[in-house]
């Protein structure tokens, strides 16, 4: 199916891996340039870089750490610039540091909290101010299940992913006007790095919950990412889309 993406501009944020990387890939194999954001990965960054390439569009990678609301402009601008269009968001850059209340420090709060809730917010209103003026735009927050359902030792990656829902159905109520889609997508345990800090005695009961009895690969969000940047879903707005295999039913 032709989602009638090609040609169109695109940023993820947290794209050098994982999820990020695939959803980058996803809009790329659909004709969509992208710049992709990142903090650490340089190699990884720029093998992306190579391989939206490599599909015939152009790609960029910038190295910015997405809790600085200054970099998002700047990276909007230079997209702007160097594509000559922006038409999609995707926030995805996100970390975990967990830790049950009572050993949670300060910095562990602030330092997620700064990363997935206000790195949102950053690249949300970056994004929005130039989607305002001209009247089209689609973002798709990356969350997940565990900002709708709380989870274990994660009450600083729970709360911020829980803000990014708040955020993005706010954003769908304040840009629907605009022409402006916002959604969120919502993951259960998806094969990448991340999931690898997560011990194996939890993973075990996150597969129980599973009723396919499998985890989600990053290509199996990127496909949904995808449908939701493109005009088939046009009358999709201030969604929150589980991808969990039946995880949080
Ligand atoms: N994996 C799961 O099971 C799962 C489940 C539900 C939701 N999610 C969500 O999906 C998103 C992606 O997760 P993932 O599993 O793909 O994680 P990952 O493999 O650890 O990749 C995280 C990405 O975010 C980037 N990043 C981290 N901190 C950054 C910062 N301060 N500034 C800019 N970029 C930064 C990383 O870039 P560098 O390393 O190059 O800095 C990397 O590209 C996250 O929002 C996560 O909460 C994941």
């Amino acid at each position: 199916m032709d989602l009638g993406l090609k040609r169109k501009g695109a940023i993820v944020t947290g794209g050098s891996l994982g999820i990020g990387r695939a959803i980058a890939l996803g809009l790329a194999r659909e004709g969509v340039d992208v710049a992709v954001n990142y903090r650490r990965h340089d190699a990884e960054a720029k093998e992306v870089v190579a391989e939206i390439e490599k599909m015939g569009c152009r790609g960029l990678a910038v190295k910015a750490d997405v809790s600085s609301y200054a970099d998002a402009e700047k990276m909007v601008a230079e997209v702007v610039e160097k594509f000559g269009h922006f038409d999609i968001l995707v926030c995805n850059a996100g970390i975990t540091w967990d830790g049950v209340i009572w050993k949670m420090t300060e910095q562990q709060w602030d330092q997620v909290i700064g990363v997935n809730l206000k790195g949102y917010f950053n690249y949300n209103r970056a994004a929005a101010l130039f989607f305002k003026e001209r009247k089209y735009g689609k973002i798709v927050n990356i969350s997940s299940i565990n900002g709708m359902r709380g989870k274990f030792a994660q009450a600083n990656y729970a709360a911020s992913k829980g803000g990014e829902i708040a955020l993005s159905k706010t954003l769908a109520k304040e840009l629907g006007r605009f022409n402006i889609n916002v959604n969120v997508v919502a993951p259960g345990m998806v094969l990448t790095d991340m999931m690898k800090n997560i011990p194996p005695e939890f993973q075990n009961i996150a597969m129980a919950e599973t009723v396919v009895g499998r985890f989600a690969t990053p290509e199996d969000v990127s496909h949904l990412v995808a449908f939701l940047c493109s005009d088939l879903s046009r009358h999709i707005t201030g969604e929150v889309i589980k991808i969990d295999g039946g995880q949080y039913i």
